[in-house]
């Protein structure tokens, strides 16, 4: 199954924003027709409008899917837009962060199939990678185009069960903000150690995206290459040991960092 299959039935895209745009760029890169995609945007960009899609206008009667990217809390008054299509055989895929699969359907209609999804921002780069869920309601092969959907934007994963989605959220949802402050941090503390600001920036830039790459292009695992790199008694060790420390170093912020995160998740999904 591939992009191509919603080129028949449609696909509506609620919200062409920040997530809504990178979908649209990967989707129209991959195969599916511009003149199979109708969106509904209140404001509507330039690079929409040179797309060829239909923007604010008709809409099919049973399109294949239906992309929800609107923020959480416009979700509400987004939504009554695409009732018509709710309970029938139009599955809707929603972005929005946590927004429940019950909550979906509960405002299009008992029955709805519903797959929820949490991308990261590296999709407007191509390189994100998305969690998916589905209910009750969403055939094994609606998933699967699901995932399809989603992978124009970079990797996806199936989860098995919603309550996963709030540690998801943790990791890889707001996991590239820990990254960029990573980068931030790192060039602050080489300026402290007397080099320009800029040169700074560019080594710790450098340097995040260069060992992501490695760690990810790599059969061995990230503990593994940082052993690689660490000669006895050398420099690397002599700062992993600060960063490694029970007390004060990444094992415990970082665990801390995500525990607030997926509480928030949680807390927000009430
Ligand atoms: N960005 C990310 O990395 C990321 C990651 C995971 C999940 N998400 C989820 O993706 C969703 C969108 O986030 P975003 O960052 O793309 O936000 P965004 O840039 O603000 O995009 C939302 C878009 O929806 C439009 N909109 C508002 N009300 C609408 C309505 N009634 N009907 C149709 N469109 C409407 C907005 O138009 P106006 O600007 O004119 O209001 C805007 O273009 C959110 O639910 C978020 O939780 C985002």
């Amino acid at each position: 199954m591939d992009l191509n299959d919603l080129n028949a039935g449609g696909l509506v895209l609620l919200g062409c924003g920040k997530m809504g745009s990178a979908l649209l760029e990967g989707w129209l890169k991959n195969g599916v027709a511009p003149a199979s995609v109708y969106v509904l945007d209140p404001m509507p960009s330039d690079w929409l409008k040179s797309t060829g899609v239909k923007i604010n206008q008709g809409m099919p009667e049973a399109p294949a899917m239906a992309l929800l990217a609107v923020k959480p809390q416009m979700m509400g008054e987004a939504l009554p837009a695409l009732q018509a299509l709710g309970g029938g055989g139009t599955v809707f895929v929603s972005v929005a962060a946590g927004t429940s699969l019950a909550t979906i359907e509960g405002a299009l209609g008992a029955g709805t199939p519903v797959v929820r999804a949490m991308p990261n921002t590296p999709a407007a780069v191509g390189r994100g990678i998305t969690a998916l869920i589905g209910n009750a309601h969403v055939p094994a092969d609606a998933l699967e185009l699901a995932r399809v959907l989603m992978g124009a934007v970079g990797q996806t994963v199936m989860l098995e069960d919603e309550a996963q989605m709030d540690a998801v959220t943790a990791v890889s949802g707001s996991g590239p903000a820990y990254v960029f402050h990573l980068i931030e941090t790192l060039a602050a503390a080489g300026e402290a150690q007397g080099l320009s600001a800029d040169l700074a920036l560019q080594l710790a830039r450098a340097t995040v995206a260069g060992a992501g790459a490695l760690a990810e292009g790599s059969d061995e695992a990230p503990g593994q290459l940082r052993v690689n790199v660490t000669s006895p008694n050398g420099t690397t060790a002599a700062a992993l040991a600060v960063l490694m420390d029970d007390d004060s170093g990444f094992p415990a912020l970082l665990s801390r960092a995500v525990q607030a995160a997926a509480d928030r998740s949680r807390e927000l999904g009430q």
